[in-house]
């Protein structure tokens, strides 16, 4: 008899070992990636407030339980003994009111506190410059329109230290989508034919990942973003680089998602003969074709003419670059 709850309490152990184990492996802790943007240090200080309440509050109610459990355990008393009758502790009463409500109230006015850090764009600081980004979410790729009108797709180039004001969007043709770079803030989604605007200014170099945040379709796993963070005095010349490889950029982003072999959403376009003839190609991704999308819906010309030529010369029409 004496040897079950021995044997329960080991199982307990061991189960909630493998369990910190596994969520160890996810990301390192249970704690969001460090932040990289005033905005994101704002949102983590939130996050840790509350869970250090949460982890309080967790110790408190199971460890009570647990006391419970064995302090009031039935012993040799027959199953339908009654227990001590109690009415009544307004000393405790009042305790398990009056905390909760402090508790909740210092959450609230600390994050109240820290929204207009989170939320308010910062001026540009002396010298510095602001930049304004348009993020469209498409399906399923991310296209970024830079201030001098020229884009990027699925990755964006920013100057570090520098305040990015982020416009997010979608076309009128599409689906919602969601922005979201946890290291540079917080998830925005991107509505059709609506703009949702939010900043960063990034600390450090380097590139930042994130994810759409809103399930947008069969690909939605497949639309992930980035940011790359260049020293301000390489940024033109990163994006001039960038430019120029326009092409290739928009076929991996935007065509591969769904027409890659291993894919297959949509037919291969691998010496595909329709994909070496231009015209067909401009309409077909621009106004849509079947199950697929106006995927360059709204693109400039200059964009169009890159993917079209890449499409023609690389991919397609017997496949010789
Ligand atoms: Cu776009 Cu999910």
């Amino acid at each position: 008899m004496r040897r079950k709850p021995l044997v329960a309490l080991c199982l307990a152990i061991g189960t909630a070992l493998v369990l910190t184990a596994v969520a160890a492996a996810g990301n390192g802790g249970f704690a969001p990636p460090e932040p990289q943007s005033p905005n994101a240090d704002r949102i983590n200080d939130a996050y840790y407030l509350i869970a250090a309440f949460a982890g309080l509050i967790l110790l408190g109610v199971e460890g009570a339980l647990l006391l419970f459990i064995f302090r009031f355990r039935r012993r040799n008393r027959p199953a339908d003994a009654e227990g001590p009758q109690i009415r009544g502790n307004t000393r405790l009463e009042l305790l398990w009111t009056i905390v909760p409500v402090l508790i909740l109230a210092v959450t609230a006015a600390f994050v109240f506190y820290k929204i207009p850090g989170i939320e308010n764009i910062p001026e540009a600081r002396a010298g510095g410059e602001r930049l304004e980004i348009t993020v469209e979410g498409r399906q399923f790729y991310w296209r970024f329109v830079y201030p001098d009108g020229s884009t990027t797709i699925d990755e964006l180039v920013v100057p570090a230290n520098e305040v990015v004001v982020v416009n997010i969007t979608a076309p009128d043709n599409d689906v919602l989508h969601s922005w979201w770079v946890p290291q540079l803030g917080g998830k925005f989604d991107a509505i059709p034919g609506q703009t949702n605007t939010t900043w960063f200014r990034a600390r450090r170099t380097g590139r930042y990942v994130g994810r759409c945040g809103e399930f947008c379709g069969l690909q939605h796993a497949a639309m992930n973003a980035s940011v790359l963070v260049v020293p301000r005095d390489e940024f033109e010349e990163r994006r001039r680089q960038r430019q120029t490889d326009f092409g290739a950029e928009a076929y991996v982003g935007v065509c591969q998602k769904c027409h890659l072999p291993e894919i297959a959403y949509g037919p291969p376009l691998e010496g595909n003969p329709i994909v070496g003839d231009e015209e067909t190609i401009r309409q077909t991704v621009t106004q849509g074709r079947g199950k697929m999308p106006a995927v360059s819906k709204g693109w400039t010309e200059e964009e169009l003419d890159a993917l079209t030529t890449y499409l023609k010369e690389e991919v397609g029409g017997g496949g010789q670059g």
